[in-house]
């Protein structure tokens, strides 16, 4: 059994991914944090009865805020910390603090297009060959140590939208499995 607290802010259809691949496994999401007030995130998360945590970055100095967190992940005991849309960057301190224990899903092939719009940016650059990254946090931007890479090849008709809703799937798809994996072999050692 390992536990994971997952950081998002918005919308959360890899938040209702990975807890639907999680139900019925000794693993659990023991919380949700999130950083906006009315996310829709917020919603899936009563829905599967996950517990809700929110902080407010406007109210308080990131390395404030972040101590709250710090706070939250050692009372749960959490093993992972999954980042699914979460629009902070962390600071170094956080971010050394759980090296190799906090993940995140990136909708491009990283290093390439880093940051936000990442998949409007890649279709707008006409590139072929579009895809997912899921990597370990380090103090970077969408950097760290990549744990896998899904593409797909365009064949140059499809809109935006279309290219978006592909890559949706791909992330909804794999970065349950991802998180699984990585949740077995930490039960394993947990026992
Ligand atoms: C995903 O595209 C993910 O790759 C990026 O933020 C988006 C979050 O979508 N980091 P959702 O909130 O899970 O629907």
């Amino acid at each position: 059994m390992a536990k994971i607290a997952v950081f998002a802010s918005g919308n959360g259809s890899n938040f209702e991914a990975i807890a639907s691949k999680l139900q019925g496994t000794l693993h659990r999401i023991e919380f949700l944090l999130c950083n906006k007030r009315g996310a829709r995130v917020i919603e899936r998360a009563k829905k599967f009865g996950i517990p809700v945590y929110t902080v407010d970055y406007r109210k308080a100095e990131r390395e404030k805020v972040e101590e709250e967190i710090i706070g939250l992940v050692e009372k749960h005991r959490i093993d992972l910390i999954v980042l699914a849309g979460w629009m902070k960057i962390l600071t170094p301190h956080f971010t050394e603090r759980y090296r190799k224990r906090i993940l995140n899903i990136h909708p491009a092939l990283l290093p390439k297009y880093p940051g936000t719009n990442a998949i409007e940016r890649s279709y707008r650059a006409g590139d072929m060959e579009l895809g997912i990254t899921i990597h370990f946090v380090d103090s970077g931007v969408d950097t760290g140590p990549i744990i896998l890479q899904k593409s797909f090849q365009r064949n140059g008709k499809e809109t935006l939208t279309e290219v978006e809703e592909h890559i949706h799937r791909m992330e909804h798809l794999y970065y349950p499995e991802v998180v699984k994996k990585l949740l077995d072999d930490i039960g394993d050692s947990n026992e």
